[in-house]
């Protein structure tokens, strides 16, 4: 995937670009966090600057966005509870802190106020970057030295692997 990073002008843009240091070990994670990627991307290409165009697209969007990002924050819930992750309560509050504020700004939204675009892209950009670097990196070592102890050595785990392994 190839993405300008060097754009200036009137519509300077910061796109982000997935990087192998994001990598959690575990594809599902992965993959959802490309996708979270490909949103911020997508709410930058529609930074017009036209309020009436950025109206229109995040109408359009939000509602299955949000919808990801929770579906997301299940899915490493999800993985934390099953794998006894000493700092669950701590990650969990922070999913639900940003959740919170994303609904606020759709709330704000919904009741007429002008959102720019670009401002709500930049704000995604940088707390999921930082989130991936700092709190899922926590989770993703300790998946990776319990992944190690498994016997077959294999580095990954899956929804499928853990509900084998928590299964009587
Ligand atoms: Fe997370």
């Amino acid at each position: 995937m190839l993405l300008n990073t060097g754009s200036t002008g009137p519509n300077h843009k910061e796109y982000v670009t997935w990087s192998d240091s994001y990598s959690m070990g575990v594809k599902i994670i992965d993959d959802q966090h490309k996708g979270l990627l490909d949103f911020v991307n997508d709410l930058f290409n529609h930074s017009t600057g036209n309020e009436v165009e950025e109206y229109a697209y995040f109408k359009e969007v939000i509602q299955q966005a949000v919808q990801y990002v929770k579906d997301h924050f299940q899915t490493e819930e999800k993985l934390m509870i099953a794998t006894k992750f000493a700092n669950y309560p701590g990650h969990k509050k922070a999913h639900d802190t940003f959740t919170l504020t994303v609904l606020k700004s759709v709330k704000d939204f919904e009741s007429g106020k002008r959102l720019v675009l670009e401002k709500f892209a930049y704000f995604l950009k940088d707390w999921i970057l930082t989130h991936i670097a700092v709190m899922d990196r926590q989770y993703a070592e300790y998946f990776r030295k319990i992944a190690t102890r498994k016997a077959d050595g294999k580095l990954t785990i899956t929804i499928e692997d853990l509900e084998k392994q928590s299964s009587p």
